[in-house]
């Protein structure tokens, strides 16, 4: 069936957005934008159309996919409870990018093909307008992983997508790049300890104005070794890695981080390998390689700008990637954590 590409960069054409609400009623899939990234969306509560999700991502069945809501009403018919902390939470982030993992009905409400049959189930409720609409329109929570063959980086443009996925849905809404370009925070909460399960937008010093303990799981940095048991399903799989070699340089002294680039470009150049280096705006000019893309100024320009880079790299036939790391504070902790599965856990701290 061929898309419609309604191209709304962010105006929203309500009948256009009626008409993907059709789809998502009818059990087919749109393509939606959120603050965050671009979702494959599907009626949460329709199993059909959710194993369409996975057939057209390739996803493991064992992975589950994050609920889109646009009223707490539709998070009540789905949960067990919401705790005091949970309510907070969603008082001070939603609607935004915090997926909050709760334990699920006991008469499963959402069928087992969105949890991964666990017993919990991953929400969130998206600030995007055209989201928001879609969801209301459709009258049903939403079931979306991120827009993306499984394994490459989450679409934060149709631009980006349209090729691995035309064909694979049923209506686009295309509302531009979207605002964030990084999947949401995922957290879990734990006798009022919140375990964050996948850092995103909103960062870990936010999180601790609500609770007194905020820990980072061990896989958010960690490498997930063979048979090892995790938290959170997609933290085992191979995401956003381009299939050229790349490797994370970084220090918390510039300079250092600097030299260390220029020292293993120069190494590469030495046995004729060619090198393309991603720096911070600040850096750039002091990279001695011609081939060197600018990744943004701020870190929210760099959290916008990364899965584009990443899916350009493989064009450039260069031997290695060097990403520069920025660190784990604040956003920074977001960027490193897809910066270190981008480079397959290769990388540097000098
Ligand atoms: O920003 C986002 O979260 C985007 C947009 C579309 O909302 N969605 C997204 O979905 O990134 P996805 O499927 O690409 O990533 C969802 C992550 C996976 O790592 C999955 O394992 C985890 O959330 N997850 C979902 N439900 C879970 C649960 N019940 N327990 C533990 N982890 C869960
Ligand atoms: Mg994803």
């Amino acid at each position: 069936m061929i898309s419609k590409y309604s191209n709304q960069k962010n105006k929203i054409n309500e009948e256009e957005i009626k008409e993907a609400a059709e789809e998502i009623k009818n059990g087919n899939l749109v393509l939606f934008p959120t603050e965050t990234v671009y979702g494959i969306g599907a009626n949460a509560l329709n199993a059909e159309a959710v194993k369409k999700v996975f057939i057209a991502k390739n996803r493991a069945p064992d992975n589950p996919l994050i609920v889109h809501v646009c009223s707490i009403e539709m998070v009540e018919k789905i949960v067990q409870e919401i705790t005091p902390l949970e309510k907070k939470l969603m008082e001070k982030f939603w609607p935004g990018p915090l997926t909050i993992i709760f334990n699920r009905k006991s008469e499963k409400i959402i069928p087992n093909v969105v949890t991964a049959n666990l017993d919990t189930v991953g929400i969130r409720m998206p600030s995007n307008k055209i989201a928001k609409k879609l969801i209301q329109e459709a009258g049903v929570p939403i079931a979306a992983p991120s827009a993306n063959i499984s394994g490459k980086p989450s679409g934060t443009k149709v631009e980006d997508i349209i090729e691995e996925l035309d064909g694979k849905v049923q209506y686009i809404l295309d509302g531009g790049v979207t605002d964030i370009g990084l999947e949401s925070t995922v957290i879990k909460i734990d006798n009022g300890v919140i375990d964050i399960l996948r850092p995103g937008k909103v960062t870990k010093e936010e999180l601790q104005e609500v609770a007194n303990q905020v820990e980072i799981d061990l896989h958010v940095l960690g490498k997930v070794e063979k048979n090892e048991k995790v938290a959170s399903p997609g933290m085992k799989y191979r995401h956003y890695a381009p299939n050229t070699k790349c490797m994370m340089v970084y220090s918390n002294n510039e300079e250092d981080m600097i030299n260390k680039i220029n020292e293993i470009t120069l190494d590469m150049q030495n046995e004729n390998k060619k090198v393309l280096v991603l720096g911070r705006e600040k850096h750039i000019n002091s990279y001695i390689v011609k081939n060197k893309w600018n990744m943004g100024g701020e870190l929210e320009e760099v959290a916008k700008n990364i899965f584009t880079l990443l899916r350009k790299v493989d064009k450039e036939k260069v031997d290695l990637v060097i990403i520069e790391g920025v660190g784990e504070n604040g956003l920074g902790l977001a960027i490193t954590n897809r910066l270190i599965r981008a480079c397959a856990y290769n990388y540097i701290i000098v």
